[in-house]
């Protein structure tokens, strides 16, 4: 089975119980159309090019620089506290990456596109917002952990990155046992103390969350994959 059809074929609950449950339910229509998106479509058939890929990496580390700058500044937050673990901060395996993909002038040759600013912009606003905050976490994070790990796979293969060197944004050693480490995240979120208005924002900001990554995805489509659907 692809990556894909394994990720597609993953069951959500009919009725969800517990608030980890509801969130994946809810937001499972948004990760299809993030996972079903050309750009990510030709990343796991394997035929987009290196300098998509490098592309991709970039929007990436724009993205992670502004959730991790705000996670940082939100550690001591009830909230956000609990999900804080700096063996999840993906910004220096994005600099490794990025040195190896493009060199060490790497910096003067990426720049957000518009969707990304816009997708920072509001992680940057959620330092007021740490339920919203929570749902920019958990998008990136446990995709990440989740099916991160495919691209991992697939990437490496398809660009010969196979000494991990250009794939370290997928690479989570500190973490131990990723399906224990999902696991724990799920208890984390069915353990926050949330009303129902704010567990309804934290479902509604994920997926916005959802939304922007697609988005990041229509502007590399249309930079790297322009016969793309
Ligand atoms: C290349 C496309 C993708 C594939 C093949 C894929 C695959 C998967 C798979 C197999 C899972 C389920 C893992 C499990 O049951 O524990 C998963 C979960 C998840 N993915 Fe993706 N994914 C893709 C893209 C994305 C993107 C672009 C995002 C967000 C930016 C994302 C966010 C998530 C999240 C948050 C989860 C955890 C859901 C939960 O269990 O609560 N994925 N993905």
């Amino acid at each position: 089975m692809s990556a894909t059809a394994e990720a597609s074929a993953t069951a959500t609950p009919d009725s969800p119980e517990t608030f980890s449950e509801r969130l994946r339910a809810a937001t499972w229509s948004d990760h299809r159309a993030a996972e079903d998106h050309g750009f990510t479509r030709a990343l796991m058939d394997g035929t987009l090019s290196l300098a998509g890929y490098t592309g991709m990496v970039a929007q990436h580390y724009f993205a992670y620089v502004a959730l991790e700058e705000v996670g940082r500044r939100l550690a001591d937050n009830p909230v956000v506290g609990r999900f804080h673990h700096p063996e999840l901060e993906r910004v220096p395996a994005l600099v490794r990456d990025l040195e190896h993909l493009l060199g060490d002038d790497w910096r003067e040759r990426v720049s957000p596109t518009p969707a990304t600013r816009t997708y920072a912009a509001r992680i940057e606003q959620m330092a007021d917002h740490p339920e919203g905050f929570v749902a920019h976490h958990y998008t990136r994070y446990m995709g990440d952990v989740s099916g991160g790990q495919f691209i991992r796979r697939v990437a490496a293969r398809t660009y010969g990155l196979t000494d991990g060197a250009g794939v370290s944004f997928y690479v989570f050693d500190g973490l131990g046992s990723l399906p224990r480490f999902r696991a724990g995240y799920r208890e984390r979120l069915d353990s926050l103390d949330l009303d129902e208005t704010a567990a309804a924002r934290l479902v509604a900001e994920t997926r916005l969350a959802y939304q922007f990554n697609t988005e990041v995805f229509a502007d590399l489509g249309r930079a790297y994959v322009p016969d793309a659907a």
